[in-house]
């Protein structure tokens, strides 16, 4: 995420390189260095306009690669498989695998879409990462969601006041790419060429499989070993 995790981070003092690939997106970013321009860290902040599909032409990599690649707030999810095979999926999960150092961590987040595509709804609670990325921003549209084979149908939050009128979240429609826990895991490994270990949180905290909360998020954690 090129703005609220990345102010975060410039903010604890780490060196930060940001890419979006939507000029848009980084106008902010770009907004946001200028504005606090006086102070060194972000005055330091590296901002550029890359795709991960062409990751390895859009940005130079520091020689044995970043300490920690985080792509957070369902980014991930926003790219299509345009092909219909996910070899754009992992094109670009190798790609963005292969900035990271030897030892360093890759970290990247997907909604909860096993539960979205199985029961049509988004899971009870609150949205940590959309609100965190929400700050100035309108995002709302987490309820849409499409698969390629069956359509969820977008559902209003459950915490909607049952007396004011329904929300109309889908007037515009996002697509997203519904990624499933064990599918992703797989493509992350094949990204590492299973030179890794990987871990799942949901919601920020250790994930087992069949615990009785049901994450809105989930957390993957790529230690490269290779
Ligand atoms: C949920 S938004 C996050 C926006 C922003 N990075 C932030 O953290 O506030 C997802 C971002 O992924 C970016 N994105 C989608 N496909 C991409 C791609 N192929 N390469 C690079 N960025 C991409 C979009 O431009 C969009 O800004």
């Amino acid at each position: 995420g090129s703005r609220v995790d990345s102010i975060m981070l410039v903010e604890e003092g780490f060196s930060v390189t940001s890419v979006d690939a939507s000029d848009k997106m980084l106008k902010y970013a770009l907004k946001e260095r200028w504005n606090r321009r006086k102070e060194e860290a972000f005055d330091k902040w590296v901002i550029e306009e890359a795709n991960w599909l062409t990751l390895d032409k859009d940005l130079a990599k520091p020689a044995d690669g970043f300490d920690a690649v985080i792509c957070l707030g369902n980014s991930f999810a926003h790219l299509p498989d345009f092909k219909g095979d996910q070899s754009d999926h992992k094109l670009a999960l190798k790609n963005i695998a292969s900035m990271v150092r030897p030892g360093g961590l890759m970290v990247i987040d997907h909604r909860n879409y096993d539960y979205i595509l199985a029961t049509g709804c988004a899971p009870p609670g609150k949205h940590l990462l959309l609100a965190a990325s929400a700050r100035g921003s309108a995002s709302t549209a987490c309820w849409v969601t499409s698969s390629p084979s069956s359509p969820a149908r977008p559902t209003p939050p459950a915490t909607s006041p049952s007396s004011a009128p329904a929300p109309a979240p889908h007037k515009f429609r996002l697509s997203y790419y519904p990624h499933r826990l064990e599918a992703f895991t797989e493509l992350l490994k094949s990204a590492f060429q299973g030179q890794c270990q990987h871990s799942v949180l949901g919601d920020f905290q250790p994930f087992q499989p069949g615990q009785a909360h049901t994450p809105c998020y989930f957390i993957h954690v790529v230690k490269k070993t290779g």
